[in-house]
């Protein structure tokens, strides 16, 4: 295993700064892979990044990280709420997937109140925009960079 950790942006989060700025921020997925790797060079920790807007994908690259990574920081988007075969992967990754959102999905609609890879990650942080990332990268760090 190696001593990576994998940061990890599902569907539309490619659209940062474009999409519902009120919900989102007007930072771009760019803005906060950059926030992410300063934090990363503070911490000394190795990370890398992954976007897909497609659900087979995301499980392909979860299920390369059981080999290549020593935990992960996902924000699987919409695929939260819905994808099983998403919620398998990272059960069959065995590393410690912390899941991320910038919105705070429990003041929004009733269906993003449901998260069925949560019991699967090590934990949840939403709400915090960006914020979020760079927390749930720290506590891998700090838990499980042994
Ligand atoms: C999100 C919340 C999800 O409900 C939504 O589908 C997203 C982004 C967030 O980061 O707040 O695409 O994961």
């Amino acid at each position: 295993m190696s001593n990576l950790f994998s940061i990890i942006h599902g569907p539309n989060l490619n659209m940062l700064g474009k999409r519902e700025i009120g919900i989102y921020g007007k930072e771009t997925m760019d803005d906060i892979n950059a926030e992410i790797n300063r934090e990363a060079d503070r911490i000394d920790v190795a990370v890398d990044f992954f976007q897909s807007n497609s659900e087979g994908e995301l499980v392909t690259h979860m299920q390369q990280c059981r080999e290549r990574a020593k935990g992960a920081v996902l924000n699987a988007g919409a695929y939260t709420h819905y994808s099983i075969a998403l919620r398998d992967a990272i059960s069959a990754a065995q590393i410690p997937v912390i899941e991320v959102h910038i919105s705070n999905v429990y003041k929004r609609e009733s269906f993003r109140h449901v998260s069925v890879i949560a019991p699967v990650c090590a934990g949840q942080i939403c709400g915090f925009g960006s914020q979020g990332y760079i927390l749930a990268l720290k506590v891998l760090a700090e838990k499980f960079d042994i």
